[in-house]
């Protein structure tokens, strides 16, 4: 296993938190690199639907998680929920899990653009994947408040849900991804929590950087100094 001896921000919560834009935003802010796990998980999971496989499907599952297609990182076919729950599935699988756990160890050891650090959201970023990260968040809100935030993305990309259905599916989602054995969803005891129920993007920024600024700062200065 890699040691991870560069500035690591895990930015862990529930579906549709804010937690994307968060991890997007303080990358941005420092100059970091930034890996969205879940995007890793959902190029998985189409990769299976597309070759018409069973998301749940040990073998199938794996098979996607071998031949999945980078280049669709930004694709929005992989934004739907369908891809999103498909991702919660093939997320469930051990031998998944591990064909992807080298991949996140390597981008935080050696962030691409040589920056000294990353921000990597997803589930288990603060458990799993880097216990020793200088800073974790977990970010979390209402679910009727992330419902409502989901259903105007999915909107904004032609699709057209009725609102408590996207509250049955994120619900659910959350609650699988909860409680799964491998590498559930859940709060690192190191992890600050924040919610972003009543916070807009930029107030829900300030809340995150007041957070991790003086975590990631005190390591930047130890970098300078050693
Ligand atoms: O974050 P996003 O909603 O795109 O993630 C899709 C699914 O991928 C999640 O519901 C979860 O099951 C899985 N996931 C995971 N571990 C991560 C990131 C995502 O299990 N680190």
């Amino acid at each position: 296993m890699n040691k991870v001896s560069s500035i690591v921000i895990a930015v862990d919560g529930t579906a549709a938190s804010g937690k994307g834009t968060l991890a997007k935003k303080l990358a941005a802010h420092f100059g970091f690199a930034h890996l969205d796990s879940g995007a890793l998980y959902r190029l998985a999971a189409f990769s299976v639907l597309e070759s018409g496989g069973d998301p749940s499907n040990e073998a199938d599952a794996l098979r996607g998680a071998q031949t999945m297609d980078f280049n669709l990182a930004g694709d929005p076919r992989i934004r739907t929920d369908i891809v999103g729950k498909a991702a919660s599935y093939v997320a469930a699988i051990p031998a998944v899990r591990s064909a992807l756990f080298d991949f996140q160890k390597n981008f935080l050891a050696s962030p691409p653009g040589g920056g000294p650090g990353a921000v990597m959201d997803g589930r288990d970023i603060g458990t799993v994947i880097c216990p020793s990260a200088t800073a974790k968040l977990y970010v979390d809100a209402r679910l009727e408040t992330r419902a409502r935030r989901r259903w105007a993305e999915l909107k904004a990309m032609g699709i057209r849900r009725a609102e408590q259905d996207v509250v049955a599916e994120l619900g659910a989602r959350d609650e699988a991804d909860k409680n799964r054995p491998i590498s559930p969803l859940k709060q690192a005891p190191d992890a600050d929590l924040l919610d972003t129920s009543d916070l807009g993007i930029d107030a829900a920024f300030a809340a995150a950087l007041a957070l991790v600024s003086p975590k990631v700062e005190g390591a930047l200065k130890d970098r300078h100094r050693g």
